[in-house]
């Protein structure tokens, strides 16, 4: 028997919500719209199953890339050789205590936001307009307007190679900016945020000004993975690249966006060949013309 006949195996005859599919296309994955086929794709809802693929991972030495929502991710050409994962079922749980929330890593950041303002408690008005997951604000330390969602954070669940839970606190979890320590787990599961009881009209009405904020000033109705480069210490990458004059500049299908330069657009079937070479250029530009070093943001996978 190889991985993918174990892999099979661990859904099969079960009642389960999990979804397992082989040779998968994974630019319907991606916010990108771009990418090759993974071997497998797992929508997986239990953690009985994530430890079980972790378990897998570790007997087969086959990779594993968890993709959150795949809002903050290129995906090669070739696609990836391993299992997708995405997590769904159990790990949207969303649990609210008083002001604390439990939730799990697969919850979207606009539900969370919409929820938690309806409820009238304040922390997470800047993710109505950010796509991902909640696992992967966690590990990306994602944010908006000043706050970041390790902020937030009293105590997060991983789940270590060996398919084991561990819980962190906000120090264990080590966030900085669009930064943590929890990659070298196997997965983010799931988090307790502090938030700040409110009113929830004021609430829903920040929530409401800050996602206008953000569709009046950056690109949302073409395919893309958000802001590309983190900004680096006294810079906004995305002013520095307008300023060398690349906004509007193309490679293949792939386009610098002409409303806020850290956004590269899939204008036309771009390939990730053409996004990457683009990537290249920008750095190229602005390390030449201001001596600023561009760090991608987006995440690379099957590279
Ligand atoms: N600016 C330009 N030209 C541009 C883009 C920006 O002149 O093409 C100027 C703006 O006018 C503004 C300044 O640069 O004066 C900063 O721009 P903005 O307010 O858009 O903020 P940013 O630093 O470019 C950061 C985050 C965004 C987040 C916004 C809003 C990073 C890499 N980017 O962008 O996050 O939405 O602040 O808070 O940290 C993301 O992480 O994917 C992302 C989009």
């Amino acid at each position: 028997m190889g991985w993918k006949e174990e892999l099979s195996s661990l859904i099969q005859n079960r009642n389960t919500r999990s979804k397992l599919r082989f040779d998968e296309p994974l630019g319907k994955h991606n916010y990108f719209g771009i990418g090759g086929n993974a071997a497998a794709y797992f929508e997986v809802s239990t953690t009985d199953e994530l430890a079980q693929v972790a378990q897998l991972k570790k007997r087969w030495e086959v990779p594993v890339a968890l993709i959150g929502r795949g809002s903050n991710l290129l995906v090669s050409d070739a696609g990836y050789s391993g299992i997708v994962v995405r997590l769904i079922g159990e790990f949207n749980r969303l649990e609210f205590d008083q002001n604390r929330v439990d939730v799990g890593a697969g919850v979207s950041l606009p539900r969370l936001s919409k929820i938690a303002a309806n409820r009238g408690l304040s922390g997470v008005e800047f993710a109505l307009g950010i796509p991902g997951s909640v696992g992967g604000a966690l590990i990306m330390n994602a944010g908006a307007w000043g706050s970041s969602f390790g902020d937030l954070v009293e105590r997060v669940q991983v789940m270590t190679e060996e398919g084991e839970p561990i819980d962190l606190n906000h120090d264990d979890a080590q966030f900085s900016y669009r930064h943590s320590g929890l990659k070298p787990y196997f997965c983010v599961t799931e988090a307790t945020l502090t938030l700040t009881p409110g009113d929830a009209e004021e609430v829903d009405a920040l929530m409401q000004d800050l996602y206008n904020q953000k569709i009046t000033s950056q690109p949302f109705a073409e395919e893309n993975a958000g802001c590309m480069f983190k900004n680096p210490p006294g810079h906004s990458a995305g002013k520095l690249i307008d300023e060398c004059g690349l906004k509007g500049h193309r490679v293949g299908g792939a386009e610098v966006s002409k409303i806020h330069g850290n956004f590269i657009l899939n204008l036309d079937n771009a390939t990730a060949q053409d996004v990457l070479s683009l990537v290249r250029h920008i750095q190229n530009r602005v390390k030449r013309e201001r001596g600023v070093d561009l760090e991608m943001e987006v995440q690379l996978l099957g590279f």
